[in-house]
């Protein structure tokens, strides 16, 4: 039995949803371990397109136990409004609850942590400091987490230890809200009383989910870790601090869960055949200035705009450095390529194979974020393909062959278009390991 992690390889938006969405037929369970609803999975079934921002996409398949874990961020008002298209979809059975399944443990975002958000990053707007969130209260929830003032699912149930743990939390967000955004005070009551009631409506989603994944296993059912944003946005080993706040490598999985590494486990990378990013930060392929029509087409053709945010998205050219830092970084044992598509029919494809700063050339990722704004990307061409009807071909192989030669890991899944159907599977990560 296997287990295996999705995992993005770059600043998020790489397709993981569509992935997660085909390997959740193959597995039982589904687990989000980390980041919130800052996250945003498109995911086209039957022709019709859903997106998902907190709630695992392996939902639309029926019979699977979906869980949101203790590393995951919750935000309940966004929960409750997934659920509510996902009933009114029919997607969902008579209880709901059989297949989605909160964790106990998880961390609360309440209105206060997303208007802190926005509040600082307009506070910032026009400095080098702002890191460009999806505004959704994901960095100061994960602080409260931190400094250990969180407001954690369980105890959304129990109005007495909720009061004093809000007074509590509120007390220094008042002195800040006052003080330096000028804005008004949070107010105890009304908040309590919205908590309660969102509290009384999650009781049965409301879980042990670390025991569910361990029975989980001693059962030999299989499961499918769904990661969050890109390996490059990790706090640990991010482009730091244009990050996101929680551990989106493979190791976020473990702590997220409560699963022990022990268990055998495929983490498969996914990379789009050119990179996107969102926000600031550091970006060594971009084309933005160096090829601006180029990196319009390659936005326009691959729809990149924010799923959450519906902001357009950087582009830049695929950062074999940056793959190559994912696959070390993860542990990464597979890579399943998408949008190779949205490159069709250029006569050139040009990859970043190197980074030249002064008299230098780097072939590492460098963590320190200021360094990597000065480098300078080294590109090599490789011949275009006009189509992916053929499948893995051509001029198509050769680009794959060039991929898996500088990262030293094989591609086990292309998608050539946003359905289900337009994939080719190589590799069946969930058969390939032997316990
Ligand atoms: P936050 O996660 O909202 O705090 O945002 C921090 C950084 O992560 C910003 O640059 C966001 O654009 C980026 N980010 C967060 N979630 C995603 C995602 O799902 N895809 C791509 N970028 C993301």
């Amino acid at each position: 039995m296997t287990n295996v992690a999705v995992i993005g390889s770059q600043w998020g938006d790489e397709g993981k949803g569509k992935v997660v969405d085909l390997y959740s037929a193959k597995a039982d369970f589904i687990a989000r371990y980390q980041g919130g609803n800052n996250a945003g999975h498109t995911l086209v079934v039957n022709g019709k397109k859903t997106v998902l921002h907190l709630i695992p996409s392996g939902v639309l398949h029926k019979g699977k136990t979906c869980l949101i874990a203790n590393g995951v961020v919750f935000d309940p008002l966004c929960f409750f409004e997934e659920i509510d298209q996902l009933i009114a979809a029919n997607v969902l059975g008579h209880a709901p609850w059989n297949s989605v399944k909160v964790s106990e443990r998880a961390h609360v975002i309440l209105p206060y942590h997303c208007q802190i958000d926005k509040l600082r990053e307009n506070h910032l707007a026009h400095s080098d400091s702002k890191i460009g969130t999806t505004h959704r209260g994901i960095g100061p929830a994960y602080e409260d987490k931190v400094s250990r003032r969180g407001i954690q699912v369980i105890d959304l149930l129990d109005a007495k230890v909720l009061r004093r743990k809000l007074q509590l939390a509120i007390e220094e967000k008042n002195v800040l809200l006052k003080n330096l955004y000028s804005a008004p005070a949070i107010e105890l009551e009304p908040l309590l009383a919205e908590c309660l009631k969102l509290g009384e409506r999650l009781r049965p989603y409301v879980n042990n989910v670390r025991s569910i994944l361990v029975q989980a296993t001693v059962d030999k059912k299989p499961i499918l870790f769904e990661g969050a944003q890109g390996t490059l946005l990790d706090i640990d080993h991010g482009t730091y601090p244009y990050v996101t706040s929680s551990n989106t490598t493979a190791a976020g999985a473990f702590s997220g869960t409560g699963l022990g590494l022990g268990s055998p486990t495929r983490v498969i990378g996914i990379t789009k055949a050119y990179v996107t990013r969102v926000g600031s930060g550091p970006f060594p392929s971009e084309i933005e200035k160096s090829e601006p029509q180029m990196a319009e087409q390659i936005r326009k053709i691959g729809m990149e705009f924010g799923a959450t945010t519906g902001r357009p998205r950087r582009v830049g050219w695929l950062d074999l450095v940056a793959l190559k830092y994912a696959v070390e970084v993860n542990g990464l044992d597979g890579l399943a390529l998408m949008k190779a598509d949205v490159l069709s029919g250029l006569s050139e494809i040009r990859v970043c194979t190197g980074y030249k700063i002064k008299n230098a050339v780097i072939h590492d990722f460098m963590t320190a974020s200021y360094d990597l704004d000065q480098v300078k990307p080294i590109f090599e061409s490789l011949p275009g393909w006009t189509d992916l009807n053929d499948g893995v071909t051509g001029n198509f192989l050769k680009f794959i062959r060039f991929i898996e030669a500088y990262v030293k890991t094989k591609v086990i899944l292309v998608s050539t278009g946003p359905g289900r159907e337009q994939t080719l599977e190589l590799e069946n990560p969930f058969q390939n390991l032997v316990n």
